[in-house]
């Protein structure tokens, strides 16, 4: 498979211009979760298409609701319209995901629960995502950049481990403790699982990935170590032989003090920053890493909207100024945030000089 080289690609999508080593001012912007609920026409075909899940592989259906936000808004990027729970759902874990209170699956509780997993049946939905990403590069704009996504080993085992998400995700880190054969076991399958599924994404063509680590925070050092940063580094390493021009962005929420460190330690090309990093912490990765810092604004700063807004939108920009930056939330965007406040913020980030 030949694809363009990342400097022909980052010509025509500014999005990729950072990676390809250009500061480019405004920076590049798009929004964790900017396609969802809080979008009426996102409402719309979500009612369609009946279970959540059945949006996710109905490709002519996942591929619209990811193009709304880029009709609606022109950010630089689109980002598949999928969920990281897809990888479970394929492994033959059972996934629902219920109205009103997120998802639920049939929680894996030992050795036993592991080995039922079938790596080898994944084909058949991994094919069906892979359409969705070929009819977007198909009907997207030429000039925005197109990411492909795969939640991180780390924080897909929270969900198939404690059936739910949880505020501690005390489940996972259980097992990890008790059993760190059976959960490497798990790890380990879910790296290879993750490696091709993201594969698939890239030989349909997604332009960049993003690996969410949801809840990488809640982990002590070396458990982070362990459970985040291995992971994700062979991950990184293995993509990077096959797609040395496809971007990598890592998105370890809450690794605060160690994020210069998974940085290093993994290879990813670039990281996004969570809300409660200091603009000073993301001016500090940037010169320290040199790669691409993506961050940071408070998904309620964006409920919320008004002065408050402009003027933090102003602080971070003028902290990020001149840097490989990208800017999004600092996590994703929420269902309440009035479409009105995203057009907002977009004027104010194209327009600063
Ligand atoms: O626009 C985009 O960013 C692309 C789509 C996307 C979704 N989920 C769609 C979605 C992405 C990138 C995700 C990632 C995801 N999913 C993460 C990592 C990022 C994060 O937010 O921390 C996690 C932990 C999940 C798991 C997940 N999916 C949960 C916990 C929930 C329920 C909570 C909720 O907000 O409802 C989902 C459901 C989900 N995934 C929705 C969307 C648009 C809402 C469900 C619906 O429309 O009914």
């Amino acid at each position: 498979m030949t694809l363009e080289t990342l400097a022909q690609r980052a010509q025509r999508r500014r999005f990729l211009k950072p990676f390809a080593g250009h500061p480019t001012w405004p920076p590049p912007m798009w929004l964790m979760r900017q396609a969802g609920r809080y979008l009426p026409e996102y409402r719309e075909i979500r009612a369609k298409a009946g279970s959540f899940l059945n949006l996710c592989y109905t490709p002519e259906l996942a591929a619209e609701v990811t193009l709304q936000p880029i009709r609606r808004y022109g950010f630089d990027a689109s980002i598949l319209f999928s969920d990281i729970l897809v990888v479970p759902d394929a492994l033959g874990q059972e996934v629902n995901f219920v109205e009103g209170e997120g998802p639920r699956l049939d929680a894996i509780e030992d050795a036993g629960g592991v080995s039922r997993l079938k790596p080898g049946a994944t084909g058949e939905k991994f094919s069906i995502v892979a359409e969705t990403v070929s009819r977007l590069r198909r009907d997207l704009p030429d000039e925005t950049a197109l990411i492909g996504f795969c939640g991180a080993p780390w924080t897909v085992a929270t969900y198939m481990v404690g059936g739910r998400g949880s505020p501690d995700q005390a489940a996972a880190r259980l097992m990890a403790y008790r059993d760190p054969e059976t959960f490497q076991r798990l790890m380990d399958i879910l790296v290879e699982t993750s490696v091709d599924y993201l594969s698939r994404q890239v030989e349909a063509g997604a332009d960049a990935l993003q690996i969410f680590d949801s809840w990488a925070g809640s982990l002590a050092d070396d458990q982070f170590a362990r459970w985040v940063v291995a992971p994700t580094r062979v991950m990184v390493a293995q993509l990077k032989e096959k797609y040395p021009e496809i971007p990598i962005l890592g998105f370890p929420r809450g690794a605060d003090q160690l994020s210069a460190w998974f940085v290093s330690e993994t290879g990813v090309d670039g990281i996004s920053c969570n809300t409660a990093m200091p603009l000073r912490g993301m001016v500090e990765l940037s010169e320290r890493t040199g790669r691409v810092v993506q961050g940071n604004l408070d998904p309620l700063l964006l409920v919320a909207g008004g002065k408050q807004l402009d003027d933090r939108v102003e602080e971070i920009l003028t902290a990020m100024k001149g840097r490989k930056f990208i800017f999004n939330l600092g996590h994703g965007i929420l269902q309440f945030t009035p479409p009105e406040n995203v057009s907002r913020l977009v004027d104010r980030v194209r327009s600063s000089p």
